[in-house]
């Protein structure tokens, strides 16, 4: 449930989960809101020295939490570095990218591969029993599926079983771009990486083996103009209605 109301709705002593105060709002206002947030991004390079108050990083990193994963395992694991000395020699890992070294914050996304059979499984399964979500049997079905589905050789299962790096980085991505979304709204610019070298980040940080690095993002001020928007390519080419190749109709053109 968004803590938006339609217009003309008006909220009445609504409770949200998580324990979300209710925000009264249009929908209209919501959606001008995220779609400045999304046009106004950029990938930005250079940042200045000005800090992310402490206030806005646990919002910023409690957003990413709320991220919806399969099964509800939340197999992501993020490193904050902030100590210039970290974000120097994590520059150096991220091939001399400067913004690595600039950004008073770096989230280093991770992975781990191995949580599901590690301990995560059971603990997703007290938590939502402690939320009343799901019996004893439905949990011991999910159990068993979990164990199948996870457990098995990638591309078992009619071929759903799946490569576990891949599994991960399709959940920490969501759960990163939602940090990346709250720390537009609070005013910060944000860069997400990939160029880095996986072997290198991972002995600086003390990374277990079994768990990925998925991607890093900055988070700071920029510092100069942004950069220029590069385009993007038209939806004609990408987007397709219900078979691949086939162009997607809208009622009103
Ligand atoms: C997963 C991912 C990894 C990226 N890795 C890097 C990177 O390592 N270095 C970099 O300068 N930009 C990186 N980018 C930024 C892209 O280059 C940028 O998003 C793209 O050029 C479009 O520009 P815009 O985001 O400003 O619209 C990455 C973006 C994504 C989504």
């Amino acid at each position: 449930m968004f803590c938006v109301v339609p217009p003309s709705h008006f909220l009445i002593g609504r409770e949200y989960p998580c324990g979300a105060a209710p925000v009264i709002m249009t929908s209209q206002a919501a959606e001008m809101l995220l779609s400045k947030a999304i046009t106004l991004r950029r990938a930005t390079q250079r940042y200045d020295s000005q800090p992310v108050l402490d206030d806005d990083l646990r919002k910023i990193l409690t957003a990413g939490l709320e991220a919806p994963s399969g099964f509800n395992l939340q197999p992501w694991r993020f490193i904050v570095v902030r100590d210039p000395g970290q974000r120097k020699l994590l520059g150096q890992a991220s091939m001399g990218q400067a913004k690595v070294e600039e950004a008073p914050v770096v989230i280093v996304a991770c992975g781990d591969t191995k949580g599901w059979c590690n301990g995560d499984l059971e603990e997703m399964l007290q938590l939502a029993a402690v939320h009343g979500y799901g019996g004893p049997e439905e949990h011991e079905s999910a159990r068993r599926n979990i164990k199948k589905f996870l457990g098995g050789v990638p591309g078992a299962l009619g071929g759903i079983g799946p490569d576990l790096a891949v599994w991960v980085n399709r959940h920490v991505m969501i759960a990163l771009t939602t940090m990346m979304w709250m720390a537009e709204v609070l005013g910060y610019d944000t860069a997400p990486m990939e160029a880095f070298w996986e072997d290198k980040v991972k002995e600086l940080l003390k990374i277990p083996h079994s768990v990925r690095v998925v991607a890093l993002l900055a988070i700071g001020r920029a510092k100069g103009p942004d950069k220029a928007y590069a385009g993007r390519f038209p939806m004609s080419s990408l987007i397709f209605g219900e078979e691949w190749g086939r162009p997607i109709q809208f009622e009103r053109e």
